[in-house]
């Protein structure tokens, strides 16, 4: 039978036990990783995807991002996300935007497969007894008049799809066979499968609906204040990551330069607009710290201590956070082994001297970019400048580096020092970081520093 679910999420424990578990059983799964390979498995028309997993941890794309695609390729699948801390969507939420259920990664494997219950289909009799399903590929989600298709083995766990199901009479006509909402009959959807039926049908109209609410939740995500914490962070990371995963292919377009404005104002509203406190916020941020992109953790952090250092219009909120996020551009147009401070180990005064040069590298790339002002760019530049004097690319002295730099180099240390010790706590990671650069910077940005993340 063609089938397979897909798990979505970080390769632990739970989501290794949980595959082989499935496997068992007779439902293999598949785990992508990545945007792309998550949509090459999901736009697969060949394979039936009886129910989707998704870890709620998940940075890139995050879990809405997730949930918008699973439903735009699959609409009827059911989604399940697995969560650690508080479930990510309350029980009103969780209908709006389509997830079937919400599971705990501590519960006994066991359960979770009860809870999601594929086996209620025989699966064994198809293999033997139907006829063979075959789809070609590109033919999922085609259109006819105003309905779409989806692939029947789609609904095998025969959850309550969201929309109403139709079949293709002889004649061409639609039937109603699965109400919305409402647990399909198990013989019917065996029965489909039996005859070789590869296509059940639904209104367009209603698949727009449901997919444009998600866009809307997506693109407001992190400012809705009723909604989690820790799903509207991950989605300001997600955004932040999709936007360096694209500079690269896009840098100094418009398409590129959009998706950092976008993530800025969504940071800036999600610290000022929400109900949660600062604490709480810089909380999350160094919880998930060792799990961003390098430049994703230095603009966050930036942008938390911009609130504390009194750069608090958007303006300057702005200019830091963008910073945060290109200082490390120029690193591109160095050698894969001389980008990376956590692997100087073995190199050469050669290689150092090459590593020296991405602070000018990174202004020299942004310097053709529009958008970026005189301030942005000297803040890059000197981001690995130090008070001590002990910094490149150009030893400068107290007094010669902007604030901004000195808030983008300490969020730079910090970011290094969450990357190499990812169990370290936040009070020994400060330790460390004061040994190595305690007269790298000034007064006033360690002050802003501690006040920050280790508030009394
Ligand atoms: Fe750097
Ligand atoms: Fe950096």
């Amino acid at each position: 039978m063609n089938a397979q679910f897909l798990y979505v999420g970080k390769e632990d424990t739970f989501s290794k036990t949980l595959l082989e578990r499935f496997q068992k059983a007779g439902f293999p799964g598949l785990s992508p990783h990545g945007k792309k390979k998550v949509f090459t498995a999901l736009s697969d028309s060949s394979v039936g995807i009886p129910f989707v997993l998704l870890d709620s941890r998940q940075v890139f794309p995050s879990l809405i991002t997730l949930i918008h695609m699973v439903r735009k390729e699959r609409p009827v699948t059911p989604i399940f996300v697995i969560y650690d801390h508080s479930p990510p969507f309350s029980e009103t939420e969780l209908r709006r935007v389509g997830v079937s259920g919400q599971i705990h990664r501590s519960i006994p494997i066991d359960k979770v497969v009860d809870f999601i219950n594929p086996f209620r289909v025989k699966t064994k009799d198809f293999d033997s007894q139907s006829k063979p399903m075959i789809m070609s590929s590109g033919e999922s989600n085609k259109s006819e008049g105003d309905y779409v298709t989806v692939a029947t083995l789609d609904m095998l766990s025969c959850s309550p799809p969201l929309f109403d199901l139709f079949v293709k009479t002889p004649s061409g006509k639609q039937v109603k066979v699965v109400s919305a909402n409402e647990a399909p009959e198990i013989a019917r959807i065996q029965n489909y499968v039996k005859l070789g039926l590869p296509y059940l049908y639904l209104k367009r109209e209603a698949k727009v609906r449901s997919l444009n609410y998600l866009s809307l939740v997506e693109n407001t995500l992190p400012t809705q204040a009723r909604l989690n914490l820790e799903l509207r962070f991950l989605h300001l990371a997600g955004q932040a990551t999709d936007f360096i995963e694209s500079t690269n292919e896009l840098a100094g377009s418009a398409g590129a330069f959009q998706k950092a404005t976008d993530f800025l104002d969504n940071l800036f509203g999600f610290i000022h607009s929400s109900k949660n406190s600062f604490t709480e916020i810089v909380s999350h941020f160094l919880q998930s710290a060792s799990e961003l992109e390098h430049s994703v953790n230095v603009a966050m952090s930036c942008a938390l201590l911009a609130k504390n250092a009194g750069f608090e219009t958007y303006h300057s909120f702005w200019q830091l956070g963008l910073a945060g996020l290109l200082h490390d551009i120029g690193k591109a147009k160095l050698p894969e082994n001389q980008r990376h401070r956590k692997n100087s180990k073995s190199w050469s005064e050669g290689d150092w001297s090459e590593y020296r040069r991405h602070p000018k590298l990174s202004a020299d790339t942004l310097s053709t970019w529009p958008e970026i002002d005189a301030i942005t760019l000297q803040s890059i530049v000197q981001h690995h400048e130090r008070r001590d004097g002990l910094g490149f690319p150009k030893g400068k002295g107290a007094g010669e580096i902007t604030p901004f730099a000195e808030l983008i180099g300490i969020s730079d240390e910090m970011a290094l020092l969450s990357d190499l010790y990812p169990n370290e706590s936040v009070q020994t990671l400060v330790n460390i970081l004061h040994k190595q650069n305690g007269n790298g910077f000034s007064q006033k940005t360690w002050d802003t520093f501690i006040h920050t993340f280790l508030p009394t």
